[in-house]
């Protein structure tokens, strides 16, 4: 579905698929539990989700000869860290908005985790006080015009690499890749698990399946707690991107499924049930997901199974997503474990 596109390799190819055999068991054994390691995805300051979109989208700011990246994110954004590494890979400097989104108190969580990895890959960290938006924002636009205004040329990276023209391509391919992949297995997945915050990657997922048909197997897991507006740039990314790769039929909103529950208290705040799904799975399987966004994935995964969601016999790909770095800003959060 791909083909026409160019692609600039940031990861390391295809992940590995791994089975949560402990978790399964634990959780009644009646489905099997798998996860897409598109955590384990690259070199690249601790890998994760962005790689495969900005692997689509690298070469149009290289065409544009631009010589510096621009994104925004909260403080503890995986997304910026991200950028800010492939921006070090390909030689071109990071200016990075990083905003107020999570109401969270930690002696260290402007200081740890994602930020730090930025400002050592020599990110121009900036932070703007505003809070939780998925959207374009103000303090990212300015971002742009001071990166005009001092000579140099700007490449704009909206928040999560969502709303950009290429941002739903990466994860067309993570679906081409898992039917490869199904192929060697000699089974296919009846269900997949995903993290929805800024949307592309489950758009991406959705244009991806509904290939051959299987859209409606994509859950997505909202972690936003702004699930209307989630859900609405995940529809139209998915219609933009169908378009782009020519799927031949249109998407429509019943195409997307988003479970809204599991976000509260609100983005960035994990509940009780999110750090005991955190901890469940590090305790059996030693997989380690972070309280923002792969925790509450892994908090609906639980549930789901829990409540005969997937029917008996069920095979479930949760897809995880990287986000690891974050869980340093949560120190007192987890400071028992
Ligand atoms: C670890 C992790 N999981 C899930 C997501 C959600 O992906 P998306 O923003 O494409 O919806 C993100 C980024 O926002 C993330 O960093």
């Amino acid at each position: 579905m791909l083909e026409k596109f160019e692609r600039y390799p940031l990861t390391f190819g295809p992940t590995p698929i791994e089975k949560l055999d402990r978790l399964g068991k634990h959780l009644g054994g009646k489905v099997e539990i798998y996860a897409k390691r598109e955590d384990c995805n690259s070199g690249l300051a601790c890998g994760g989700n962005k790689l495969r979109k900005l692997e689509y989208i690298i070469p149009d700011a290289i065409a544009a000869h631009a010589d510096t990246l621009v994104s925004i994110g909260g403080v503890q954004s995986n997304h910026t860290r991200i950028v800010a590494a492939v921006a070090a890979k390909i030689g071109m400097k990071c200016l990075l908005v990083q905003e107020s989104w999570v109401p969270h108190e930690d002696a260290v969580y402007d200081r740890v985790g994602n930020i730090l990895l930025s400002r050592i890959m020599g990110a121009d960290v900036r932070f703007v006080d505003e809070g939780f938006d998925i959207g374009i924002r103000r303090s990212w636009e300015q971002a742009l015009e001071d990166v005009r205004s001092k000579g140099g040329i700007p490449y704009a990276i909206p928040a999560g690499a969502s709303a950009h023209k290429y941002g739903g391509l990466g994860y067309v391919g993570f679906a081409e890749e898992v039917r490869a992949q199904e192929q060697q297995l000699g089974f296919v997945f009846d269900y997949i698990v995903v993290c929805t915050v800024t949307g592309s990657t489950h758009a991406g997922m959705v244009v991806g399946f509904a290939k051959d048909g299987r859209q409606h197997s994509v859950i997505g897991i909202d972690a936003s707690a702004t699930p209307t507006k989630t859900k609405a740039q995940v529809l139209s990314i998915a219609q933009h991107t169908a378009k782009l790769v020519d799927l031949g039929r249109e998407i429509i909103e019943d195409d997307v499924t988003l479970i809204e529950e599991y976000a509260h208290p609100c983005y960035g705040i994990p509940s009780d049930e999110t750090k005991e799904a955190l901890r469940l799975c590090a305790r059996l399987e030693g997989m380690i997901t972070d309280p923002v966004y792969e925790g509450k994935s892994m908090q609906g995964l639980i549930d789901l199974v829990r409540k005969g969601f997937f029917p008996e016999g069920s095979r479930v790909l949760y897809a995880h997503l990287g986000g690891t770095p974050a869980i340093n800003g949560y120190s007192y959060t987890f400071r028992k474990g």
